[in-house]
């Protein structure tokens, strides 16, 4: 049976280049988890966007004398780029900047608003003097009262991971004239998330399976506070329009609660392209279909306490998340080329150092699923030219070469022995093991049973040594190297969610990957001179290179 699986994956902000960190965090463990889930046969949707709205992207604009259309079509288009360099095998990747999703928002807002989860409220609110307009969150900065870090912004403190009100903040000051900013009368619209605390608190109730990093901070967040009501409109004349006229003009809605949307909006736009429009209903009506959300831990309150309130409600038979298994940071450090560059390598950087597939199997290895990592140039190589190289790429090699100089194409491999079979046998465990470990979201434990599965073939290499056997004994030789081979085809389809490109290369020689299942390799199949999948990263050119860019 064919499970519907959303793949739901942050959406970056539109407002500069993503760097490595942002891969790692979200958007390729999500992508090897939909990979992996279309090979065992579900039905996977998996969908994000840019997020153009918001102070991110105003205060952008503003520093380069821009509008922020020009931001947001900037980095769109970069992110189209890299996410196909990167082999990111979106469903639908879409922006929020669409009529469809201003749509769908307004939609919400509106059914929100009848319902009572939406009432209007009179605040007090920083008013920048000079500036001569109200300031929304990114625009104020000030001392986070939870940890004294003094670099908060008015939405969230980047050090302790708390949101924040801007009025929270101690000293407070503009952005836009560094000005101190008063407090004035204003009013917006409120999402009574306090509605909902109890349900949230019982859905969380039932998630013992989350990661605990994730879970305990949401049910401790639950337990200290509740949910409290929010506002969700701000004073800035960019981001969805709201569908009623009591503001008046200069409000729009606030960026939060409409990105979230975009996980349903985008849903639908891409079902609007197939044949049933209506399709995108089998993942969101449906009881028997599993929402996972891809995010960096800063994200966790959005997707696991306002979000999943929002869509309560919206509509109490909506689908609400399964799992986020949120990913920790990951920093890059060390390494002469990385600090001659600032901190941290951008995307299109990692890109220019390293072959796609080197890349990410080094980030794949290193993912921050439970605590922070950190990673640098040199490990990264080391990776690449240790593990992915030296276990798999030359395995691949090494038969493959092996065959087509000895054969020409796989050879019989009747009457085999109980160490061939034992090879077999190993690899289809390490099969089970990726899987059970991918489908958990496990996906370092996932890599590590692929590892795992090429390195038992190179130890019954080393034990049977083809190379001499098929000298004096050309039938037993071509009985280990088709064994070999057909070990190969089985720790392939692990690989084959981490490594789509060297995938895709392999489907070539050996006919594509379609279940999550080895396959014997027919005999006759016809086995040319292999090229080498990777190439081994030489460390001192590399870091030669980089410094004169
Ligand atoms: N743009 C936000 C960020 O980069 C993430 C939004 S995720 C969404 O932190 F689902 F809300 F869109
Ligand atoms: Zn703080």
């Amino acid at each position: 049976m064919s499970t519907p699986v959303l793949v739901a994956v942050a959406w970056p902000y539109a407002s500069g280049s993503r760097h490595l960190g942002h891969i790692s965090g979200a958007y390729l463990p999500a992508d090897v988890f939909a990979r992996h889930q279309r090979l065992v046969g579900n039905d996977v949707l998996m969908v994000s966007g840019s997020d153009v709205h918001g102070t991110p992207i105003t205060v952008r604009a503003d520093d380069e004398g821009v509008t922020p259309q020009d931001i947001a079509d900037r980095y769109h288009h970069e992110f189209l780029r890299q996410w196909d360099a990167l082999g990111i095998s979106w469903d639908n990747y879409t922006t929020t900047g669409t009529p469809h999703h201003a749509r769908v928002t307004q939609e919400m807002f509106l059914e929100q608003l009848q319902s009572g989860h939406i009432d209007k409220r009179t605040s007090e609110q920083f008013y920048d003097p000079d500036a001569g307009r109200f300031l929304p969150d990114r625009y104020i900065e000030g001392t986070c009262p939870h940890c004294s870090y003094e670099d908060a912004r008015g939405d969230q403190c980047d050090n302790c991971g708390r949101t924040l009100d801007p009025t929270d903040l101690i000293e407070p000051r503009s952005k836009l004239s560094r000005a101190t900013p008063v407090l004035r009368e204003t009013e917006h619209f409120y999402f009574r998330y306090s509605d909902f605390t109890d349900e949230i608190s019982a859905y969380l109730g039932s998630k013992s399976d989350w990661r605990p990093h994730v879970l305990n901070f949401v049910r401790s967040w639950v337990d200290e506070e509740g949910l409290l009501d929010r506002a969700i409109t701000r004073d800035l004349d960019w981001g969805v329009e709201l569908p009623v006229d009591d503001l008046g003009p200069g409000k729009r809605i606030y960026v939060w609660y409409d990105a979230v949307i975009g996980y349903l909006s985008a849903s639908q736009e891409w079902a609007s392209n197939t044949a049933d429009v209506d399709q995108w209903r089998n993942w969101w009506y449906n009881p028997d279909s599993r929402h996972v959300y891809f995010i960096g831990k800063d994200n966790i309150p959005f997707h696991c306490l306002f979000w999943p309130a929002q869509l309560l409600g919206y509509d109490r038979d909506i689908h609400l998340p399964d799992d986020v298994p949120a990913n920790q940071y990951v920093t890059f450090k060390g390494g002469k080329a990385s600090a001659s560059r600032g901190i941290g390598l951008t995307i299109d950087q990692g890109l220019e150092l390293f072959q796609v597939d080197g890349l990410r199997y080094a980030l794949a290895a290193s993912l921050p699923e439970q605590a922070d990592t950190d990673i640098s140039i040199e490990e990264i190589a080391r990776r690449i030219n240790e593990e992915l190289v030296a276990t798999w790429g030359n395995l691949v090699n090494r038969v493959l070469s092996m065959i087509n100089k000895n054969f020409g194409e796989q050879p019989p491999v009747e009457g085999r022995t109980a160490d061939d079979d034992a090879v077999l046998a190993a690899v289809d465990r390490a099969l089970d093991t990726a899987n059970d470990h991918i489908a958990k979201v496990e996906l370092r434990a996932g890599l590590r049973a692929a590892m795992d599965a090429a390195q038992a073939v190179n130890a019954y290499l080393n034990a049977t040594e083809p190379w001499k056997v098929v000298k004096d004994d050309r039938a037993r030789g071509g009985v280990v190297l088709g064994t070999a081979l057909d070990a190969i085809n089985g720790a392939r389809v692990a690989f084959a969610p981490y490594l789509p490109f060297s995938a895709a290369a392999l489907d070539e020689l050996l006919g594509p990957v379609t279940a999550w299942e080895r396959m014997p390799v027919p005999t006759g199949t016809v086995i040319e001179k292999p090229t080498p999948l990777f190439t081994k990263v030489d460390l001192d050119t590399l870091l030669a290179d980089d410094g004169s860019h």
